[in-house]
């Protein structure tokens, strides 16, 4: 089954979050609520989490062509998918969700990842900790 909640990765460019989207700050605080959402993750944007645009400028790079990601074993659960900021580093999704590539296919149903948003990692949409090397702040 694939849920309802989408996390679209854009070739290039951000995460077009949508469903039943909920943004945490790190210190649990609701930013945001929302059937549609962009979510930074080239690491430039001047109003993080959000996108603004600043990946073009930033020449941020990544197709977005996402292949041999893994869905989780267990079944999905229902519900809103919520988005967790952690200081200076990645966003930690949790809920139904089904991860799609920059073509549209599906590449993954998950119930939990942490996804990369200073545009350094190696494994990218997921995060590979290379936001502490990189100095990451957000
Ligand atoms: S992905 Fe758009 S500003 Fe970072």
């Amino acid at each position: 089954m694939n849920s309802d909640n989408r996390i679209k990765v854009r070739a290039n460019g951000p995460l077009l979050c949508t469903g039943d989207i909920e943004v945490y700050a790190a210190d649990g605080q609701l930013l945001e609520k929302s059937a549609d959402l962009v979510l930074c993750r080239c690491g430039h944007s001047g109003s993080k989490p959000f996108c603004d645009g600043s990946h073009r400028e930033a020449g941020f790079r990544h197709d977005a062509v996402l292949a041999d990601i893994q869905s989780d074993e267990a079944r999905q659960a229902a519900g809103p998918l919520k988005i967790t900021l952690r200081e200076n580093a990645m966003l930690i999704a949790r809920g139904p969700m089904t991860l799609l590539g920059s073509d549209g296919t599906v590449a993954a149903t998950r119930n939990k990842a942490g996804l990369c948003r200073c545009g350094h990692s190696s494994n990218k949409p997921f995060c590979d900790g290379s936001h502490k090397a990189a100095g990451f702040e957000g």
